[in-house]
């Protein structure tokens, strides 16, 4: 049966253009066996029709706060009981503000201030309007307080902006709310742990224009980082640039390159972290001296030559640091795969790495599924090839297994 099968979804949308991406959100969770009951803010009325919404999620749509009628159906406070999960998409800045300082002046703001059910938002607004720092720490606030939220994503706004605030995809909404409904059936014990995990490609600068950088789409880390959310522990989420959407209640800080990626490291685990998963596939190299100005094409020469120098190794000069109890890393090598892991783990200091071969274009980078070798000093194991969500969840089991064993 389906995680979301007789769950009651009290959706909110609020004033934005993604709220026409709405429509398909009700339709895969009522496929999926959701009952959904939309509520609509004054702004939303301007994107989407009260029709549509009715016929898709089957159910009257609700809007005022101060209307007899609806009141004396379900009133307010019933139906913020009613809802086993309040999920907010598009969530505006002005909701998420409104929100934050806890107001209740229509119905969808009042509803979250009554319920006592998980509230998740998927923000979507204007790429600036989202790295206000009102917003940021408003999204910082509401964290904080235990909400949680997908996105936005990076790229192409309606306004022709590029940039962090679009909307998350209905699909990946889903999945985070059918995560959600699964994580609340998993036994929580990670809870107390916390966990840093690197992910993505790192960008080095060459000039204001150019970098250098890799193809790794950051999938495993995340997957990752939302297997360990799910049993409890506290994830912080060190990302280079990368086009999903971040787990539902990892604590995410974004950087570009190495230096900084070791920064955002150093600074997480002041305090001793329980596991450290370096998932990024770091730059191995940067510029001696970033230009900067863009450089201008010669018209004298064919040749440019660039001298990079080594970028720091994160992980290893984290494990000599003994920033986390357990260290992870990863081997991604296009031959003598398990050789070469096997050299990384003690050359490292590493308790575990997970090894890959990304010479073959089914698994590895960029791809939906992985096959790994995941080695310690005293054990090898080779799980089958599978989504790298699920072998996520292997891995986090492998992981706190060795804790146990070791400890
Ligand atoms: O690139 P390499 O194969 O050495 O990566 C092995 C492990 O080391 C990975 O976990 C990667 O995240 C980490 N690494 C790092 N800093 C680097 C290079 C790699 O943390 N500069």
């Amino acid at each position: 049966m389906s995680n979301l099968a007789q769950k009651r979804i009290l959706l909110g949308i609020t004033g934005g253009i993604a709220a026409y991406k709405s429509i398909e959100l009700i339709r895969l969770l009522t496929k999926a066996g959701a009952e959904v009951q939309v509520v609509l803010t004054e702004g939303a009325k301007a994107f989407v029709t009260e029709m549509t919404l009715q016929a898709i999620s089957g159910h009257p749509v609700r809007s005022t706060l101060l209307d007899p009628n609806a009141e004396a159906g379900m009133g307010h406070i019933e139906l913020a009981k009613w809802a086993d999960l309040i999920l907010i998409a598009p969530a505006s800045a002005d909701f998420m503000a409104r929100y934050a300082q806890g107001m209740a002046n229509d119905l969808l703001s009042t509803l979250c201030l009554a319920t006592e059910s998980p509230v998740l938002l998927a923000p979507a607004m204007n790429q600036a309007m989202w790295r206000h720092p009102a917003t940021q720490a408003n999204a910082k606030l509401l964290t904080e307080r235990g909400v949680l939220s997908i996105g936005p994503a990076d790229g192409a706004q309606a306004c022709g902006d590029i940039g962090p605030g679009r909307m998350s995809e209905p699909s990946e909404i889903f999945n985070a709310v059918n995560t959600h409904f699964q994580n609340t059936a998993v036994e929580q014990d990670l809870a107390g742990q916390h966990w840093v995990i690197t992910a993505g490609p790192t960008m080095e600068a060459i000039d204001p224009v150019r970098f250098i950088s890799n193809h790794s789409s950051g999938k495993m880390g995340y997957a990752l980082a939302a297997a360990a959310i799910a049993r409890g522990a506290k994830v912080t989420l060190i990302s280079g640039p990368v086009q999903i959407s971040t787990p539902a209640n990892a604590n995410i800080i974004n950087v570009k390159s190495a230096d900084e990626m070791l920064a955002a490291c150093q600074q997480s685990m002041s305090a001793q972290a329980d596991v450290f998963i370096g998932a990024a596939a770091v730059a191995d190299f940067k510029m001696k001296a970033a230009c900067d100005q863009k450089m201008k094409k010669q018209s004298d020469t064919d040749e440019v030559t660039l001298t990079l120098v080594k970028n720091p190794d994160i992980i290893a000069t984290l494990a000599q640091q003994k920033r986390a109890r357990t260290i992870v890393g990863f081997a991604a090598e296009t031959q003598n795969v398990i050789e070469y892991a096997k050299g990384k783990l003690a050359k490292k200091g590493l308790d575990i790495i997970v090894a890959n071969d990304v010479s073959r274009s089914d698994i590895g980078f960029n791809q939906d599924e992985n096959q790994v070798t995941v080695i310690t000093k005293d054990k090898t194991w080779s799980p089958d090839k599978a989504a790298k969500s699920e072998l996520a969840n292997q891995l986090v089991e492998f992981i706190q297994q060795h804790i146990k064993l070791s400890s």
